[in-house]
């Protein structure tokens, strides 16, 4: 069917505004070879592009236990939890994160991008002040427009911006906040933000998505890295899609709230339920996250974080954050992407991450982690780096 006049229009004019602006996107498949290399057009890449953090994704034991679940259940759910979707796996990998992170409660959703937009969308409305920090992640921020919440800004890990900004508000605040940052790989300080929200009464809201299963002496993330208990804030979502290298998303908090979620969190309401082998997958892959196997990889993955900074600082470049997400920053975008091809020619994936995605200032190299790296991964990185900014 061909389209009307104004919709064709409308299709022209958008592309021709992506392209003008440098952000048009292409899809470039490939096939996954492993936790860290990806083959595409026949060679093979380094990736550090991925969030597979521990190299679960393809960890026998959790091939395994997807495998022999598809073959004795089947893959999907059929239906959302609230129809008939509902199964004992689902509920199994929940008592098992909330006994994991030593909280009351746990919701499985199907991605984390679902979870933020329920959480944010069930407890905030149109008497809600929302403060989000500003490098949140676009779930975040969906889940803010969504929910037709007044929505705050406040400047990156600037609490004293964020309380003002709540204190101004009669009625009920929400503060929100990603634990591990996606693009800055800078890590929020959680004691200041849960003091925030007690002095003004926000009900507080943490994504530990990058931090989960990384980070923390038993893999619960953020929280536990920075020494504090879950009663630091009052729902901490993630998702199973990184260090657990599976797919699913999840909210744990008190019994009421999460009661609240299940009846009014549209997300989880309206849309069918984890597949059986991810549920599967994740639960072997949180197995191993608690395990002496686990603590072994977030070892390694702090020191290969070590031997990146380190490594590229020799080589004078400037890096940011202080775990597993890696920025090194770059002087201008143009830059920023022409080291990334050159990196590619060089057999390494390294996007490049400009404006809007960055701040206006601050184009970076964004590198991420796996336990599944080696040395001379890291190493060949380092040079190639250093000869193709020459
Ligand atoms: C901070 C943060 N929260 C949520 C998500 C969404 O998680 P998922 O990929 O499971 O939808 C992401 C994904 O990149 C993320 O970086």
């Amino acid at each position: 069917m061909s389209l009307p006049d104004p919709w064709q229009h409308f299709v022209n004019a958008r592309r021709a505004r992506r392209v003008e602006r440098g952000l048009e996107r292409i899809l470039r498949p490939g096939t996954r070879a492993s936790g860290t290399r990806i083959i595409r057009n026949s060679r093979e890449l380094v990736s550090f592009a991925g969030n597979d953090y521990l190299g679960l994704a393809s960890h026998p034991a959790v091939r395994a236990a997807a495998a022999s679940c598809a073959k004795e259940f089947g893959v999907g759910a059929g239906a959302s939890r609230l129809i008939s979707g509902a199964h004992d796996l689902h509920a199994q990998l929940e008592r098992r994160i909330a006994a994991h992170r030593g909280s009351e409660r746990c919701l499985l959703f199907t991605s984390g991008y679902h979870v933020n937009v329920g959480v944010l969308s069930a407890f905030a409305d149109a008497d809600t002040l929302v403060a989000s920090d500003e490098l949140n992640h676009a779930s975040i921020i969906d889940g803010c427009r969504l929910s037709r919440a007044k929505v705050v800004v406040y400047k990156h890990c600037d609490y004293e911006h964020a309380r003002a900004m709540l204190a101004s508000h009669q009625g009920r605040r929400l503060l929100v906040s990603d634990t591990l940052f996606s693009m800055s790989g800078d890590m929020a300080n959680v004691g200041e933000l849960s003091r925030v929200a007690r002095d003004t009464g926000a009900l507080l809201v943490l994504d530990d998505a990058h931090g989960y299963g990384t980070l923390g002496g038993s893999g619960r993330g953020v929280l536990e890295e920075q020494g504090l208990d879950e009663s630091a804030a009052h729902i901490v979502t993630a998702t199973l899609s990184k260090a657990c290298g599976s797919l699913g998303g999840y909210a744990c908090g008190s019994d009421d709230l999460i009661e609240l979620l299940l009846n009014e969190a549209r997300p989880f309401m309206f849309s069918t339920a984890g597949t059986l082998p991810d549920i599967s997958a994740a639960m072997a892959a949180i197995v191993i996250i608690a395990s002496a196997e686990g603590r072994a990889l977030r070892e390694r993955l702090k020191t290969l974080g070590k031997r990146l900074r380190e490594g590229v600082h020799r080589h004078g470049f400037e890096t940011g954050g202080e775990a597993h997400i890696v920025p090194v920053y770059i002087d201008g975008p143009e830059r920023a992407v022409a080291l990334s091809r050159r990196l590619e020619e060089a057999g390494f994936i390294a996007p490049a991450i400009r404006p809007p995605a960055a701040p206006w200032n601050r184009s970076m190299l964004r590198l991420c982690l796996s336990a599944a790296h080696d040395d001379a991964d890291i190493d060949g990185l380092i040079q190639a780096l250093a000869a193709s900014s020459r």
